[in-house]
């Protein structure tokens, strides 16, 4: 795949090591779940690097001092439903304090277009930092649509994570929103002809809610 400035494929050896547990199709749903919010934990400390500071004073014991400080009310998570879900509560971990939104999208098994279906944000989210998240990013749509869904409440400051990203969907994200900041943790094979993610996971949502 070509390299884009907006795309960042983090590739780090626990990250790997994690994710080679979540492919195991004989990994529990516990274990899953417990695993993709471990991962959303770690991939929200890296894809911080570039968060603004404020300026504090603090008083150690010995005197006192300016340091820096993550303005944490300035951030939102919002999910993807329903598998996005699954990462919130790892990205509460860094940002207990983040409000919560949540975008439904559903794809089309058909045509594998994605069909929001349900979109509630918070009234203030224009300003803030939004995570979006959502554990496969397979053929885009779902993604470029909840990024438009964001853009159109007013968000200019989106990083969308996923733990697992497919070639095409990368792609496709960091050409249509070059503007958005796309962290994935490891760069799959391709999509298959149902639009799955290879090697991948098979589908978050029931691995996570054991709906299947
Ligand atoms: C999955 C996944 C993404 C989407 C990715 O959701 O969680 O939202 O597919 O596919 P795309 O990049 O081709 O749009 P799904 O539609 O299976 O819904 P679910 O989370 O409710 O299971
Ligand atoms: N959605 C999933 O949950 N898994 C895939 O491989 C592709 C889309």
């Amino acid at each position: 795949m070509k390299t884009y400035p907006n795309v960042f494929i983090f590739d780090h050896p626990l990250i790997r090591h994690k994710i080679s547990i979540l492919r195991d199709k004989n990994t529990s749903t516990k274990e899953f779940r417990e695993l993709v919010e471990e991962i959303a934990t770690v991939m929200t400390y890296e894809s911080m690097k570039d968060v603004e500071l404020v300026p504090v004073e603090v008083e150690t014991p010995l005197e006192r001092t300016v340091q820096y400080r993550v303005r944490a009310e300035s951030v939102v998570i919002v999910p993807i439903l329903r598998a996005g879900l699954g990462m919130v509560s790892g990205v509460q971990r860094v940002f207990p304090t983040a409000h919560v939104g949540h975008i439904g999208m559903y794809r089309n098994e058909v045509t594998l277009e994605p069909q929001e279906y349900y979109c509630k944000l918070p009234a203030d989210i224009e300003n803030k930092t939004v995570f979006l998240v959502d554990p496969m990013l397979a053929t885009g749509g779902s993604a470029c649509d909840a990024i438009v869904a964001l853009k159109k409440r007013g968000v200019r400051n989106i990083k969308f994570m996923a733990i697992i990203g497919a070639p095409e969907g990368v792609e496709k994200v960091a050409k249509a929103h070059p503007d958005v900041s796309v962290y994935v943790s490891t760069l799959d094979r391709c999509l298959n002809a149902q639009g799955y993610i290879l090697p991948g996971l098979g589908d978050a949502g029931d691995r996570l809610f054991g709906t299947k």
